[in-house]
């Protein structure tokens, strides 16, 4: 058993900390997720236990409950979806940082996939979180780690993306990709974005310099020695990608595997990754929100008691930006 185990049994008494939470007891469509009570987690150490205000939906939640990721494996079932939280501090394990109280506002990106944030009540590891300033709105932040992570690592940690250098970014009307054009353009790169025709004004917004129509134009005819492509699309996306590279470029993808031989043959590097808690980053994002210099997109918010419709319109309606979950 996984140790979400503990949230997973018996009734609470008190019903201000009534736990529950949707629990994922078979890979299946919506149906398979069953809003439950759950015990209280338990804060060891230096974790904390929050008060969940905001989550969202991100492409890894539906896949996992598909059982088209291989990150959950049937035999760790039944676990909670969930990456991203926000909320307020309910109560501190023993070793939790000293300046910490009861009712701080939290973000926090959940590291573990079978400890999800679709609950009242969540677990959170002290290097999962950072502290959110009263004029972040939870409801932005709590739809913001995972994509903000995976763009400041996909464009920094493994891009090394520098100022004036330039980057072609794939998928820019998204979750991850909206965060990473105003990351880059934060930067001092250029930013070559494509998107589908209702998208490409909002993406011009957020600081696109050039903005390009996937459904009606070949990116590769306009766009030649870009120094980095992030890649959020895949397939013939990305193989039609390599093309636009300078030599001793990059290509950075979130999906499978880039081809060694390609890259070689292309003289550039090619990397995927997975994204992961960096309290450090998460924190410099949150000041950007909280400086103003990065909005997150809430294309639509559902309640908790309404996570379906949440999950279908983050699979099927594209939209821009995030999807929010939000305790009423
Ligand atoms: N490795 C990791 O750690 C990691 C972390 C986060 C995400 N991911 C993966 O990265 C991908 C993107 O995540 P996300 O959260 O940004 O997903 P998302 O919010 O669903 O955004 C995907 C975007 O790509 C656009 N798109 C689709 N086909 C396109 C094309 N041919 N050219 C340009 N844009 C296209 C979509 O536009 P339309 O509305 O026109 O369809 C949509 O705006 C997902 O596959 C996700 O699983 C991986």
């Amino acid at each position: 058993m996984t140790d979400q185990s503990e949230t997973l049994t018996t009734r609470e008494t008190r019903p201000d900390l009534q736990n529950r939470g949707y629990v994922l007891t078979r890979f299946g469509d919506a149906d398979a997720m069953e809003l439950r009570d759950l015990d209280m987690p338990q804060a060891h150490e230096d974790e904390i236990v929050l008060r969940v205000h905001a989550s969202s939906v991100n492409p890894v939640d539906y896949k996992i409950r598909d059982g088209e990721a291989p990150f959950v494996e049937e035999s760790a079932l039944p676990v909670i979806l969930g990456r991203d939280v926000s909320g307020t501090i309910e109560n501190m394990g023993p070793d939790a940082h000293n300046m910490l109280r009861r009712g701080d506002r939290i973000v926090a990106h959940m590291g573990e996939m079978v400890r999800g944030g679709h609950a009242r009540f969540v677990r959170v590891k002290a290097m999962e979180m950072t502290a959110l300033p009263d004029n972040v709105d939870m409801v932005e932040a709590g739809t913001m780690p995972l994509v903000a992570m995976t763009a400041w690592q996909g464009l920094f940690d493994h891009g090394h993306l520098r100022e004036g250098q330039s980057v072609l970014i794939h998928g820019a009307a998204g979750g991850v990709g909206h965060v990473a054009v105003q990351l880059a353009k934060a930067k001092g790169a250029k930013v070559i974005a494509t998107a589908g025709t209702d998208d490409l004004d909002f993406v011009r917004g957020l600081g696109a310099d050039r903005v390009i129509d996937y459904k009606k134009e070949q990116f590769e005819d306009q766009v030649a020695d870009v120094d980095m492509v992030f890649d959020l699309v895949g397939g013939e996306t990305r193989d039609r990608s390599w093309s636009v590279l300078r030599k001793g470029g990059v290509l950075i993808t979130t999906l499978s595997e880039p081809d060694s031989e390609t890259a070689a043959k292309h003289e550039v590097r090619a990397e995927t990754y997975m994204a992961h808690p960096d309290p450090k980053a998460l924190g410099q994002v949150v000041a950007m929100m909280a400086d103003g210099k990065l909005k997150v997109t809430i294309a639509e918010r559902h309640a908790f008691e309404d996570i379906r419709t949440a999950y279908d319109r983050a699979e099927n309606g594209h939209l821009r930006g995030k999807v929010a979950i939000v305790m009423e």
